[in-house]
């Protein structure tokens, strides 16, 4: 594992930070869309030119797993939902670089998505990873992983899909896993391995890899909707 000195980082968010500027003056659609781009129900078939599976990344921040995914599995599609615009974008101006047909990324809140614009039973599986904590009273409201965020993925849910979360706050993971183990409409599978990366890519997602090497223990959980007889 190799950790990223002080300097070399900070270039790196000096870099990133240029970047986003100059993707806000990019046309970045069909990469990158709006919850007010949309005028209904998302077509699958119509976004991604195809009827694969598809699996959302809720709260993808600068897209690193769809597009990593996207490009290692072409027979999925992948849809990263961020409410902050500027990650988004950075995430889509690379699918759109790689010219990745079935990866895209939503702009909006994605409790907004679910409501409005994702069909009951039509999605393969969703991640979750390292959503905010929120812990303060007052920031409550703002927190993701919520009963209500549990309801509106199994009404998204095809028939045996899975939810995966990781997070490197073991209380917040209390409060995920009390939230799905158990819960009548879902399973528990066996916590998936932590692998050893293989480089400075070789994560699923920026706060992987950024927890990881400031030596934090991540949590993680795998469920999967009960097929009903
Ligand atoms: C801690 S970051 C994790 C980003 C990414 N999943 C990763 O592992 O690197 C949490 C992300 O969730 C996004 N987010 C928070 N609330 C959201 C919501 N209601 N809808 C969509 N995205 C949200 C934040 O903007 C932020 O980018």
């Amino acid at each position: 594992m190799t950790e990223a000195a002080p300097a070399e980082e900070r270039a790196k968010i000096l870099q990133e930070q240029r970047e986003m500027r100059q993707n806000a003056l990019v046309d970045l659609k069909p990469y990158f869309v709006t919850l007010d781009d949309l005028d209904g129900p998302i077509d699958w078939s119509r976004l991604f030119g195809n009827e694969n599976p598809v699996e959302i990344d809720i709260g993808c921040g600068k897209g690193k797993f769809v597009v990593d995914a996207a490009q290692e599995f072409p027979e999925r599609n992948y849809l990263g939902i961020e409410t902050d615009f500027g990650k988004g974008r950075h995430g889509a101006r690379r699918l759109q670089k790689r010219s990745l047909p079935n990866g895209r990324i939503l702009g909006g809140d994605v409790r907004v998505a679910l409501d409005r614009f994702i069909k009951p039973t039509s999605v393969a599986d969703f991640d979750v990873f390292f959503p905010d904590p929120w812990w303060k009273r007052r920031h409550k409201c703002r927190r993701l992983f919520t009963a209500e965020l549990v309801e509106q993925m199994i009404t998204a849910l095809k028939p045996g899909g899975h939810v995966t979360s990781w997070t490197d706050v073991e209380d917040y993971f209390e409060v995920i896993a009390a939230l799905m183990d158990g819960h009548p409409s879902f399973h528990t599978l066996p916590t998936p391995a932590e692998l050893q990366p293989a480089d400075d890519t070789d994560y699923r997602t920026s706060f992987e890899r950024k927890k990881r090497q400031a030596g934090e223990t991540i949590h993680r959980g795998l469920w999967q909707l009960t097929v009903e007889d």
